[in-house]
């Protein structure tokens, strides 16, 4: 890696000999007089152009090279590198008569991988020990690091405290009951949310978040959808007023673009299967998300009206008091706000969870937000958290919670020194997606959970 940072910033273009690659082979081109071999590493998102002269002279290595395979690791020594700005690729490296190529995995005969761009349907239906070979899916996996660490970055110069909630609860945060993964023998669950542990660490933080995986027993099979999926969760105490949250998260996604946007040539792929956004259409998304005049603001009830305005033939009547239905989400986002995001403020309460603020002026509402985005809908979803603690104990009354008192210590949260505060859950596989232009949150994590996983 110090040998390529060094050819990287070397202007002078001199040649530098590198002891040994470990790579595997995504390409062979074999011409009259030379062969190109294409080696992926980690080093960079294009891959290392290995240079043959057909006429080395050098016996063994003649030998090796009709060997080659792609798909093979391999592993080559006593390279010359030099840095090549007029080629697509920025350096190339050239095998020396004294060199040794080994293979040290080989491949099997039915080995699915070509050189050629392969469709993301096809990658998606081939055994998937295969698909994250490929340059497309190797910078996922890069692009999910980045963002991992970009996020954590961000939230530590901010002063947040990340925390450790656990997996295992035996709450029901969001209260839907029917996407709760049990766990035999015990009455527990896998966690939906860390939400009200991190109100718990929040009363000696203020400023807390955490990113751990969470679990939906989901029945719908979307693009959108999983039943394992990694949420970014955030509180902050002494707020009570939406504004600074959406200003807060606002602020930090033109955090996380702008990163992107500086880290560009690293981190997207050099080739993009058909059904993918390509590099212009990322790019283009990525300015706009920058400026933050893009970003719009509506309510609740002026989002129905809009919807009911709209003169669309949606599948579901946009009815004030119902759910947003994703088909409504897309609208907003691609059609009203003309491909930017938008926040959804002011929920009716029977739509959202127990734990929501109510609007002072309307009972019948709650402050919260659904940050909406083009092709994918909502991201993130967030509140101001109830913290008058009668009023939290009659909306868990009403709603036939806590019968066994299961949730006194979070009603006792608001009796022991507690705070007006308010959060998050950004699903960070969503937001990947959307970053990433993939069309489908499958893609975005390794071993996608879903009831057509294939690695179990
Ligand atoms: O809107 P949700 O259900 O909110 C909560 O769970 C809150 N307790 C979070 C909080 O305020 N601390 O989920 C938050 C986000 C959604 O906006 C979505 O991005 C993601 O989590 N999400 C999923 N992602 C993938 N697959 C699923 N099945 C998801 N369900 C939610
Ligand atoms: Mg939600």
């Amino acid at each position: 890696d110090n040998i390529i940072k060094a050819i990287q910033n070397d202007t002078n273009n001199n040649e530098k000999s590198i002891p040994i690659i470990n790579a595997w082979i995504t390409s062979i081109r074999i011409l009259k007089n030379v062969t190109f071999v294409d080696l992926n590493d980690s080093t960079t998102a294009d891959p290392l152009r290995l240079v043959i002269n057909n006429n080395i002279n050098n016996e063994d290595t003649l030998h090796s090279i009709k060997r080659l395979n792609l798909g093979q690791s391999v592993s080559i020594t006593n390279l010359q590198v030099q840095r090549t700005p007029d080629r697509q690729q920025a350096f190339e490296f050239k095998l020396q008569p004294t060199s040794q190529i080994s293979i040290i995995g080989d491949i099997q005969p039915d080995y699915p991988l070509q050189k050629k761009n392969q469709s993301l349907t096809y990658l998606r239906s081939i055994n998937p020990i295969f698909k994250h070979r490929t340059n497309y899916f190797k910078q996922q996996l890069k692009f999910r690091s980045f963002m991992e660490f970009q996020i954590h970055y961000f939230l530590m110069i901010n002063n947040f405290i990340k925390v450790a909630p656990p997996i295992i609860t035996g709450n029901d945060c969001e209260g839907a009951n029917n996407e709760l993964f049990k766990i035999k023998p015990t009455d527990a669950y896998l966690t939906v949310s860390a939400q009200l542990h991190l109100e718990t660490l929040l009363n000696s933080t203020n400023k807390t978040w955490s990113l751990i995986p969470c679990f939906r027993a989901e029945k719908s099979n979307t693009n959108r959808h999983l039943l394992e999926f990694w949420m970014l969760e955030l509180e902050l105490a002494y707020i009570d007023d939406l504004e600074p949250l959406l200003d807060f998260i606002r602020e930090f996604i033109i955090y996380l673009v702008k990163q992107c946007r500086e880290h560009e040539n690293d981190l997207l792929p050099r080739y993009y299967p058909n059904g993918v956004d390509d590099r212009e259409t990322i790019l283009t998304r990525w300015d706009s998300l920058i400026d933050p005049s893009k970003w719009n603001t509506v309510t609740y009830d002026d989002a129905i009206k809009k919807l009911q305005e709209s003169g669309q033939d949606f599948v579901f009547k946009p009815t004030w008091g119902k759910a947003l239905q994703s088909e409504h989400e897309k609208w907003l986002a691609e059609s009203y706000f003309n491909g930017t995001p938008v926040f959804v403020t002011k929920y009716p309460k029977d739509c959202k969870a127990f734990y929501m603020k109510q609007t002072p002026e309307n009972p019948e509402t709650v402050e919260c937000f659904d940050l909406l985005v083009p092709g994918m809908g909502e991201i993130i979803g967030g509140s101001l958290r109830e913290n008058n603690s009668a009023k939290l104990e009659s909306e868990m009354d009403r709603r036939g919670m806590n019968k066994r008192g299961e949730l006194n210590w979070y009603i006792d949260l608001r009796k022991n020194g507690s705070v007006p505060h308010g959060g998050f859950g950004l699903g960070l596989e969503r937001l990947i997606s959307y970053l990433f232009g993939n069309h489908n949150i499958k893609d975005a994590i390794p071993f996608p959970r879903s009831a057509d996983s294939q690695i179990k």
